[in-house]
């Protein structure tokens, strides 16, 4: 496999094609960004942590019948990935009122929710602001189909997610995803899963173990990454 031109750089992962048009490589890196990119910093170690972490959770989503893009970690920050046109969506689900959702809707951060919300929210050049079903299929964002598709993944996701969290004592408040759809079509599980998209609490302290202690200034961000890692027996 032969890394070639770079073909996109986020806030967190490069892209890069390889000489396999169906296969690109993601390099993460350990530049952290919050509230849109208004804060700016570098998390030590948090590329090979979310590149490890996220293979490893990926693998976990494809024993349990969900598909995604993990193709081969080739090395400590970079990944094989399928090929994937980006759905352009964030698709949030929350357990625990936290971040916005407490915020926008003066809930108590910690209230465990009554049920399992889902909501999304639109990647563009305007913040990503939330984004309902009938916004998203009326703009072309996704269709009725892929929007069903990827609204049963993401119920799966969570239930998995959760119950791996769980047996590791992280309580999973809420997290991002984002799906791709292959050149033939079918919606699968891309981009990362990890601390710097998760909100996790130890379930018995409610220590934050995610990328609120960078978006909040609360120090030891580094330990809280290497704590879940440790966790997950990685
Ligand atoms: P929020 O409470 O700020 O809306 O965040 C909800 C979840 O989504 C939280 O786990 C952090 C994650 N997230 C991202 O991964 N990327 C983003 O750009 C935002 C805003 C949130």
């Amino acid at each position: 496999m032969k890394k070639m031109e770079q073909l996109y750089e986020g806030k967190a992962k490069k892209v890069f094609k390889t000489d396999d048009e169906n296969l690109y490589i993601v390099d993460y890196k350990d530049d952290a960004t919050a509230f849109n990119g208004l804060k700016k910093g570098q998390i030590a170690g948090k590329g090979v942590v979310n590149n490890k972490m996220s293979n490893f959770l990926m693998q976990i989503m494809e024993k349990n019948g969900i598909p995604t893009h993990f193709v081969e970690e080739i090395s400590d920050r970079e990944t094989v990935v399928k090929r994937v046109e980006i759905v352009p969506l964030e698709v949030i689900i929350r357990n625990i009122a936290a971040g916005s959702f407490s915020k926008r809707f003066g809930v108590e951060e910690g209230k465990k929710l009554n049920c399992t919300t889902l909501e999304y929210c639109l990647k563009n050049d305007l913040g990503d602001p939330m984004i309902n079903d009938y916004q998203i299929i009326a703009i072309g964002a996704a269709t009725k189909e892929d929007l069903d598709t990827i609204a049963d993944l993401t119920f799966k996701v969570n239930d998995v997610l959760k119950a791996y969290f769980e047996s590791i004592n992280i309580e999973l408040v809420d997290f991002k995803i984002e799906f791709g759809k292959t050149p033939d079509g079918q919606i699968i599980l891309a981009d990362e899963i990890s601390p710097d998209t998760c909100r996790l609490w130890d379930a018995t302290t409610h220590e934050k173990l995610d990328k609120d202690r960078f978006r909040r200034d609360m120090g030891n961000v580094e330990e809280a990454y290497a704590e879940v890692f440790k966790r997950l027996g990685l």
